[in-house]
């Protein structure tokens, strides 16, 4: 036997050696679920998925329920996507739910495998068949919101209830812990990025809390209070909400020096929307080109937002010029899917509970007290994310249509203040102009709508580059699929320095 074969021989056999302690074979996914003892997990399903069109890395998923609460009937059931060795990049990311949760973001999921993620989501604690199928409505009973437990898993503590056991059973999986553990979630998920930055600090890396609901009980009060300002003759019909758009951006588009029909920064527009009253110099009189006097005082009111009746003190931000398009919701669907269903089931226990009769100061203090504290995740204290090495991004649609976009600077302010001045080193905002609810907004489908926070946050992590700018790609206008934009930590904006408009190296974050 020569030198060259005896050496082969003997790397093949340290090979197998290592082989035995490599990561499982995805094609082994339901093998190895019968491992994943000692982790507190029931298995429910466990399957190979070979690679497709839409799934482009072979993956084992698992399907696990993991008991919670003191009575030890509830269970958050979770997914956890495990890409092959070969395509997995080392990284264990959890994300959020929307609305009411119920139900395993699976889409989300998917997504961020394919970029070679461990994932895991859950379904915050509760079947859907416990909140209506994923939206209340006025009059209906939703058991989720009569179980104290199931309350407060639901925005605070599911994630962290699945993410210990989803990344042992990963690390299981590869015989090899995750190098980062990752959180991303938007809206309600938004929320739960922050009840893990202020009630469970440790447990992530990093954090990208997306259009956050979490001054939740306070944002079911602005639809509350921007259905009941638009009742009858305030309505705004679609025409109106596009005609003071058409206004905005007529006024103020071009104050960042580029007109492409986005606002970069509403708060530097002086827009009055009395301005549009029919008789106003420039206007016809034709209801499709004018307001009436109680639609501009229902337009101001939907800027301003709901007060104290007793202090006139905010509680919670008005929406932002260039937002109007998609006022809609504002205007009836959300406050039956969240505000009244929240008041009718969780503050009054009564189903005939009529929400016109909301007193807007002792009911105020009502909500903040038995709803608001299981549910909200405002400390203005994240200061244990910091001190824990947590880095925290959160990112804000000027044009969202659920969640005023004004309320992430407030907070920022409150952080910066409670810190004692500049967060920048663990926690950035950074608004999106033309940005909606999670994604593109119907009035500016030429913005790129696809973020790109978790690439930054895991830069930022990984080697401390805390982010200046994040990429946006990806416009809903498939005529626009090239076209790039610069996302800018807040007060930071994008400004034009000349070149290509639709490349975002044209731009630079100035402030
Ligand atoms: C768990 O048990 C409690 C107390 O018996 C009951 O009120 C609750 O409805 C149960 N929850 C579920 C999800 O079965
Ligand atoms: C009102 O204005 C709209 C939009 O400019 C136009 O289509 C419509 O014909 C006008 N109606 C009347 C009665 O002038
Ligand atoms: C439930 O609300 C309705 C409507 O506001 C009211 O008439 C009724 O008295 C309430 N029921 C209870 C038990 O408070």
């Amino acid at each position: 036997m020569g030198v060259g074969l005896l050496f082969g021989f003997l790397l093949a056999a340290v090979a197998r050696t290592l082989n035995h302690h490599a990561s499982w074979k995805v094609e082994d996914c339901s093998k190895f679920a019968s491992d994943t003892g000692g982790t507190g997990v029931t298995i429910l399903d466990a399957a190979y998925i070979p690679q497709n069109a839409s799934i482009t890395i072979p993956t084992c998923r698992l399907v696990g329920r993991v008991p919670y609460g003191e009575k030890g009937n509830n269970s958050v059931i979770f997914e956890l996507w495990l890409p092959s060795v070969e395509k997995y990049n080392g990284r264990f990311l959890v994300v959020g739910n929307g609305g009411m949760a119920g139900t395993i973001p699976t889409q989300v999921i998917t997504l961020n495998l394919n970029q070679g993620y461990a994932v895991a989501g859950g379904n915050a604690g509760h079947l859907a068949s416990e909140n209506n199928g994923g939206s209340g409505a006025p009059g209906v009973y939703l058991p989720y919101m009569h179980d104290d437990e199931q309350v407060r898993a639901w925005i605070h503590n599911s994630i962290a209830y699945l993410t210990p056991p989803a990344r042992q059973i990963a690390t299981a999986f590869y015989r090899k812990a995750p190098k980062y553990s990752y959180y991303e979630g938007c809206s309600t998920g938004g929320a739960q990025g922050f009840a893990l930055a202020q009630f469970h600090p440790g447990l992530f890396d990093g954090i990208v809390a997306k259009g956050p609901g979490n001054w939740y009980s306070h944002l079911a009060l602005s639809f509350l209070y921007n259905a009941q300002v638009t009742q009858g003759s305030a309505f705004l019909p679609q025409t109106a909400l596009d005609l003071i758009t058409q206004a905005v951006l007529a006024k103020c588009d071009t104050i960042d020096g580029v007109e492409d029909g986005v606002l970069e920064n509403p708060l530097l527009c002086d827009f009055d929307v009395a301005s549009l009253e029919c008789g106003s110099p420039g206007t016809t009189g034709n209801s499709s080109e004018c307001l009436t006097p109680n639609q501009v005082s229902a337009a101001r009111r939907i800027y301003s937002g709901p007060a104290d009746a007793r202090s006139g003190a905010s509680l919670y931000p008005g929406f932002s010029v260039g937002s109007e398009t998609e006022w809609m919701v504002q205007e009836g669907v959300l406050v039956e899917a969240f505000s009244i269903p929240i008041l009718q089931n969780m503050l009054f226990d009564n189903l005939s509970y009529d929400a016109a009769q909301f007193d807007w100061g002792a009911d105020v203090d009502a909500l903040d007290a038995r709803i608001g504290a299981r549910i909200d995740a405002v400390s203005p204290d994240l200061s244990q994310l910091a001190a824990a090495g947590g880095k925290m991004i959160v990112l804000q649609g000027w044009a969202d249509p659920l969640n005023a976009a004004t309320w992430p600077i407030e907070h920022l302010r409150q952080l910066e203040a409670s810190s004692g001045g500049d967060v920048g080193a663990w926690f950035r905002l950074f608004m999106i102009p033309g940005g909606g609810h999670c994604g593109a907004a119907s009035h500016y489908p030429q913005v790129p709508a696809v973020w790109h926070a978790l690439d930054a946050v895991a830069r930022w992590v990984e080697t401390g580059h805390a982010p200046t700018e994040i990429l946006a790609t990806d416009p809903a206008d498939e005529g626009r699929a090239g076209k790039t934009s610069k996302l800018c930590p807040w007060p930071r904006t994008a400004r034009f320095r000349g070149g290509n408009v639709n490349d975002w190296n044209s731009f630079v974050c100035e402030g």
